[in-house]
């Protein structure tokens, strides 16, 4: 997507040296920092501290990470043991978006059939990494295609008023590649001249949504707003929200959608107040096997010190200050898991459907 004028990427593969570069997402808005993955410690560090975040983009660096990890073998050969640790350590960066062990399974079952030159394995892991990439730009653009009409019709049933739109977090091009998942839809919305509106939802502890959503959304000329958490429940109440589309980092294959904290209570009020409530997410973020979101999909939880501290500009400068007192303890849990009860439906890229099993199934029947 563009940032002033320029075509930009979270992730990218530089042809000319072969390296992996990314934006590190912890200083934006406020400073585009570009760092470099050149050691799988590097790209664990980068998922792990969030420098890249969102599920389709942790999938991605995952991919990229095998990569590097092959590029950076042991005296230039092929060590397949090696390999295989480099990527369990890889996998096991951040437990919840299900895209990550996606992306290194993929990865490893390509090499694996690349056979056993090294150099063979070496152009089959940049391959490969790079078809994830677009893989995912393309899903992105089709969940976009997808979830327009649902926009259109609010637009169509309000007289081409503004379309009301809520978010939480970044489920936008900065968490995918391109077009975002939430944000695919608006994009696309947008750029067939809707009018839309998005209240941003500012997303505590990182905030996501106040840095990065209102990022995008501004350079690209959307109309939006930054609330609190806390306001969601409010302005549903008073009509002011007409659909609420977010991200997901896993989702059961039997409907239920473990997306950051916070996203229960938005689909809580939503469903108090008949607002629809859909979940965006590519083919990559399904979990297949486990049935029951709430007992089976693993919550991350991370440092308290991001409760604790709040990151901002003051005269020209970032800086972390402290909120509570100093000595009160708190506690970071990074997501949540909304019942498929509550989701209106999911925008995929093949399709809308609605948060059950057999729904799933009618758009992915290969998975069954
Ligand atoms: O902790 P984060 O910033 O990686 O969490 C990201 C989200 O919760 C997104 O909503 C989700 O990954 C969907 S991304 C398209």
């Amino acid at each position: 997507m563009k940032v002033d004028g320029k075509e930009m990427r979270p992730i990218w593969l530089k042809k000319e040296d072969d390296k992996v570069e990314i934006i590190d997402q912890r200083m934006l808005p406020h400073e585009l920092i570009i760092k470099s993955l050149d050691t799988v410690d590097d790209a664990i560090y980068a998922i792990k501290e969030m420098c890249v975040r969102g599920a389709p983009l942790i999938g991605v660096t995952g991919g990229f990470a095998v990569f590097v990890a092959v590029k950076n073998s042991p005296e230039g050969k092929l060590d397949w043991e090696y390999l295989e640790k480099e990527c369990q350590k890889i996998k096991s960066a951040r437990p919840t978006a299900v895209n990550l062990a996606w992306a290194v399974d993929r990865m490893v079952a390509k090499l694996r059939d690349a056979g056993d030159s090294y150099d063979a394995v070496l152009d089959a892991a940049r391959d490969e990494a790079l078809v994830i990439e677009e893989f995912e730009v393309e899903n992105c653009r089709m969940i976009g295609q997808h979830g327009m009409p649902l926009i259109k019709k609010l637009s169509d049933q309000k007289g081409g008023k503004t379309v009301n739109l809520l978010t939480h977090c970044n489920a936008g091009w900065l968490a995918c590649v391109e077009w975002g998942t939430a944000t695919a839809s608006m994009y696309t919305a947008f750029d067939n001249d809707i009018d839309i509106h998005v209240w941003v939802d500012e997303t505590r502890p990182l905030n996501q949504g106040a840095r990065l959503t209102a990022w995008e959304l501004g350079k690209h000329g959307i109309k939006h707003t930054v609330i609190t958490d806390n306001a969601g429940g409010h302005i549903m109440q008073h009509g002011m929200v007409d659909m609420v589309i977010v991200g997901t980092d896993r989702s059961t294959h039997t409907g239920d959608v473990a997306n950051k904290i916070g996203t229960y209570l938005k689909a809580l009020a939503a469903k108090d107040n008949g607002i629809p409530f859909y979940v965006a997410l590519p083919s990559s973020t399904f979990d297949w096997v486990m049935k029951d979101g709430v007992k089976e999909i693993p919550i991350e939880e991370r440092d308290p010190d991001e409760v604790r501290y709040i990151q901002g500009l003051l005269d020209g400068k970032l800086e972390r200050v402290l909120v509570p007192p100093e000595n009160s303890p708190a506690k970071d849990y990074a997501f949540d898991v909304t019942p498929s009860r509550l989701v209106t439906g999911f925008i995929t890229e093949r399709g809308v459907c609605g948060a059950s099993e057999e729904e799933v199934k009618k758009l992915f029947p290969e998975k069954f």
